[in-house]
């Protein structure tokens, strides 16, 4: 199969598809694999160690396109992107199609075959292709909020840990998954005072069992979370279901019984966010106040550490895009169930129930298509 690896375009993603141990894998396969002009510099890969392992090069990002059978990216295509995408192509890479219509009608014009690394599952119920940028984004969450929490930067002016005869501060996280577990872990390796909020009592029974002193967890309700938040200091958003949009559980009204300066990070923006006040930002210009609150929401917050996420989102892609070029991606959603989860849109059809859901789009079932 062709394979094509195109230069990330979105603000400060200096991300890319696959590592060039990655394409060595695909091509002792046998496949073909082009890389655009500098699309590894950012993440510590030059040209030359793609062309050592046996890639061509492409000057342009259309060059690619036109010559591949299958893309692999990091980010969702972007409006510049869209024409560039051809008839039936696969594009393997992160869509989060129910945070944007516009890209949802685009896939669905261009009857691309859309295979999302954030639906694909695994046996223990996981997203195996979204963990380990979720992780990295949990960590990133609370360095984040630590910085923003000063008040140079417009914080409140807290330190994570406090001192000696100072509390530590506050620090709400709502959603124990990835991203909450591992943004609690550094808040409370700070110092802070952590609560965890999650709708799913197992999870609380686990994390409970597992979390160090200063990490403490609540099941959640808006009821509990409202109570919470005139004492929180630093507010970490990261919940999710998966496909659909975020649900929204602090709403603009709530921003009232906060304190002036404090902070809301939300790392499930790409879902849609799940504050009512969120919008979507970029490393550029990532953060902005409402009602004296203020919000940090990067939708590729993994892209800002590229040589730590590259590595460890080619870890977890490569094998399935190998699947992929030796079955072809019919035969491969076939063969691997969980692979066939990721399926979002093909050829002009909603195969996601959640996708279809949120657009009230006809849905047709993955097996109809396979
Ligand atoms: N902004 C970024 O750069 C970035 C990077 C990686 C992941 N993410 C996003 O972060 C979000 C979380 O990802 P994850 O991997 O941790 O997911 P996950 O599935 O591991 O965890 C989500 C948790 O949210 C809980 N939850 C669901 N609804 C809830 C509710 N109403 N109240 C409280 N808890 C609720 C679930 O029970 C689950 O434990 C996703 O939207 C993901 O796409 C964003």
């Amino acid at each position: 199969m062709k394979i094509g690896v195109p230069k990330e375009i979105k603000n400060n993603e200096f991300r890319i598809g696959i590592t060039p141990d990655g394409v060595q894998t695909l091509i002792s396969h046998g496949h073909d694999v082009c890389v655009e002009n500098n699309a590894g510099v950012g993440s510590g890969f030059s040209n030359h160690d793609y062309l050592k392992v046996g890639a061509t090069i492409a000057s342009y990002s259309k060059e690619v396109y036109q010559y591949a059978d299958m893309i692999i990216k990091v980010k969702e295509p972007l409006p510049e992107e869209f024409d560039l995408i051809q008839e039936s192509q696969l594009i393997y890479t992160f869509f989060h199609f129910a945070s944007s219509a516009s890209l949802t009608k685009a896939m669905i014009d261009r009857n691309a075959v859309c295979l999302a690394y954030e639906t694909i599952t695994d046996d223990q119920g996981g997203l195996p292709l979204l963990t380990p940028m979720s992780e990295v984004a949990g960590r990133l969450a609370s360095q984040q909020g630590a910085k923003y929490l000063e008040s140079p930067q417009g914080g409140l002016g807290v330190l994570m840990g406090g001192v000696s005869g100072v509390s530590p501060a506050d620090v709400m996280i709502l959603g124990g998954g990835v991203v909450g577990t591992q943004a609690a872990l550094v808040a409370a390796g700070m110092g802070a005072d952590v609560t965890i909020y999650d709708i799913n009592p197992n999870r609380i029974e686990e994390l409970q069992a597992i979390m160090p002193k200063n990490i403490t967890t609540c099941l959640s309700s808006l009821s509990a979370i409202e109570k919470h938040l005139p004492k929180a200091h630093l507010v970490i958003g990261a919940v999710l279901v998966p496909g659909a949009k975020a649900p929204k559980l602090i709403t603009r009204k709530q921003l009232r019984i906060m304190q002036k300066g404090a902070v809301l990070v939300d790392v499930a923006v790409d879902q849609g966010g799940c504050f009512e006040t969120t919008k979507a930002t970029t490393h550029q210009n990532p953060t902005y106040v409402v009602d004296d609150i203020l919000h940090y929401a990067v939708a590729n917050m993994p892209g800002a550490v590229p040589q730590t996420s590259t590595k460890a989102l080619s870890n977890v892609t490569v094998d399935y895009a190998v699947k992929l070029a030796n079955f072809g991606w019919q035969n491969a959603c076939k063969q691997f169930p969980h692979l066939a989860n990721g399926l979002n849109i093909v050829q002009g059809k909603v195969v996601h129930r959640s996708v279809a859901e949120v657009f009230s789009l006809p849905f047709v079932p993955v097996k109809n298509i396979l």
